[in-house]
């Protein structure tokens, strides 16, 4: 519904449009319509004011194939100012599409966008989610597919169903209410549950027929917590990991972080019967699980037995999983090319970005910051300040390079980078928490990550050689997580906690990658139906 291609009068009319607005108009193009309303959800059985969009929550899942254009046109019917943000879609050239708080000014009650995108080089499993505020523990959220053309294969054969799972934990109480307890400098209780497909114990079922292999597209949609995924019985390969395809393991139980996207294909080559598809948290206090069913279609019985219990609760064995997560080098589908070298590891970074988290307290109240300094947003979208050059709005360099000793302040913090370096970033947390970081318009390589402080000789234990380049990494408690990312799409990106208390009260940045170049090659013009707020109100995204 509300998808087509190119084919009537009114599509190609609005094709040239979009032609002209500078998308590419060799690939085929999508449309989407959206309305976002408010509606009674009851996940946990109790009713709840969820966030749906046309009807449904979780929200419809867009299907693209890569370098499709993809045109959503989204019309706001809450009584809040709301934005759709695409975790791992890259916006190549284009962060104006990004939908995050740095590079969009919010869709005001009653008033519509149209986010006009490519999905451009990749292949994979994304999901979206409302970037504004605490909108995300309200639903709002939906997956991504991403398929290769027809006749390009990849490097599994295809599967007989497709099967998205949007997982995290949940809580009962409203999103404002939750941000309010933000806004005054408490912390959000523990959640109260966990979903799957937005549907709480065996609220969900996955028919499958006995035989047959399906590939489950598994996100981390929540809020604060690392989930397992597991099928009772049965195993699962891993084969995908955003937009990466990976080595073909098995595993019986597979960690996911906030923000994150694996694919496993499974097999019913069990007994006829129901099985129990489990999500539990993990590092938790206290542990939370909840279950959806997978039905065999010749069922002759229904889900039984005890629930699998998730693997021991402690780091090594995460850690251990995530180090055997790689690259599989003669699997076909599109592959980071760091500067025209398929040989990521060889590549000299010209320089190290240290990033340590911390949670301060400032001006009385709980904050989290990066590199003790700690996100505000300005009143108007940084991408629009640089633009149109207004002064005042934030400093370039105003996020440091490496951890200070200081207590923690507030900024509207930007890091400055120039277009075609190739960097190193170390996320170092020393604090007692598995934190999950993500990088807008990019995937980046993740080269290692071990307990305690990194320091230059952690070098010696990189993969150069097959790691996954992804968009979201844990780092572990009192431990260390290393990345390489060629600085290759120009513009205004965010690099955030997914723990989306963290991200709300500061621990998130803005890095601005540069070039001088003034070429449409580097960077798409403004859009010219740029929303305009704040001190960007008024100005012309139009030429003279
Ligand atoms: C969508 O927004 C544009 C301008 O922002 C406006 O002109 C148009 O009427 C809106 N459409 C609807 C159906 O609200
Ligand atoms: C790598 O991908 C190829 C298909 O291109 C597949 O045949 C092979 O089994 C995969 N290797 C591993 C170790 O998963």
């Amino acid at each position: 519904m509300g998808d087509c291609t190119c084919r009537v009068l009114r599509s190609l009319i609005l094709c040239l449009l979009f032609l002209l607005q500078g998308a590419n108009g060799d690939n085929p193009y999508r449309f989407f319509t959206w309305k976002v309303t408010y509606g009674d959800i009851y996940p946990l059985g109790v009713k709840q004011k969820g966030i749906l969009i046309n009807g449904q929550f979780p929200g419809p899942h867009i299907d693209a194939i890569t370098n499709d254009n993809v045109i959503i046109s989204v019309y706001n019917y809450l009584k809040e100012p709301f934005l759709i943000s695409w975790n791992g879609i890259q916006q190549r050239r284009n962060s104006w599409q990004d939908g995050v708080y740095g590079t969009n000014c919010p869709i005001l009650p009653g008033r519509n966008f149209t986010y006009v995108m490519q999905v451009k080089d990749q292949i994979g499993s994304y999901f979206y989610f409302p970037s504004v505020g605490l909108q995300k523990a309200a639903g709002g959220f939906g997956g991504i597919r991403i398929w290769s053309r027809p006749l390009i294969p990849v490097p599994f054969p295809p599967p007989a169903g497709d099967f998205m799972v949007l997982a995290g934990d949940w809580f009962k109480t409203d999103h404002n209410r939750l941000r309010l307890l933000l806004d005054v400098g408490h912390n959000l209780p523990f959640p109260d549950g966990l979903l799957i497909n937005g549907r709480g114990w065996n609220g969900y079922t996955f028919t499958v027929d006995p035989g047959k292999t399906y590939r489950f597209r598994i996100s981390n949609v929540g809020i604060t917590t690392s989930i397992n995924f597991r099928i009772q019985g049965h195993k699962m390969k891993l084969v995908e990991v955003e937009g990466s395809h990976t080595l073909q393991n098995t595993y019986d139980a597979l960690d996911i972080h906030l923000g994150q996207s694996y694919s496993v294909l499974v097999t019913a080559d069990q007994q006829p019967q129901d099985y129990y598809v489990v999500v539990s948290s993990r590092f938790t206090p206290r542990v939370l699980t909840t279950t959806a069913v997978l039905h065999y279609s010749n069922s002759r019985r229904g889900v039984s037995g005890p629930v699998p219990a998730g693997p021991p609760n402690h780091v090594a064995w995460s850690l251990s999983q995530a180090r055997s997560i790689r690259w599989n080098l003669t699997a076909s589908g599109p592959r980071p090319n760091p500067q025209g070298s398929y040989h990521y590891g060889m590549i000299k970074t010209s320089r190290t970005i240290m990033l340590a988290n911390s949670a301060p307290i400032i001006n009385g109240k709980q904050r989290y910051a990066v590199n003790g300094v700690s996100f505000v947003p300005a009143d108007t979208p940084l991408k629009l300040a640089d633009h149109f050059n207004i002064a005042g709005v934030f400093n370039l360099g105003s996020m440091p390079t490496s951890p200070n000793s200081g207590s923690g302040y507030l900024q509207t913090s930007v890091m400055s980078t120039n277009f075609r370096e190739y960097v190193e970033i170390v996320f170092q947390n020393w604090e007692n928490t598995v934190q999950s970081w993500h990088i807008d318009g990019y995937s980046f390589f993740v080269m290692g990550m071990d307990g305690g402080q990194w320091t230059p000789a952690s070098r010696s234990r990189y993969n150069l050689r097959d790691t996954v380049a992804r968009c979201t990494t844990q780092v572990y408690p009192k431990s260390w997580t290393a990345i390489y990312m060629a600085l290759d799409n120009v513009g205004m990106w965010n690099i955030r906690s997914e723990d989306w208390a963290r991200q709300y009260l500061g621990q998130q940045f803005y890095m601005r990658v540069y070039t001088n170049s003034n070429s449409y090659r580097d960077e798409l013009p403004i859009p010219k139906n740029t929303l305009l707020c704040g001190r960007a109100r008024g100005r012309r995204t139009r030429p003279l």
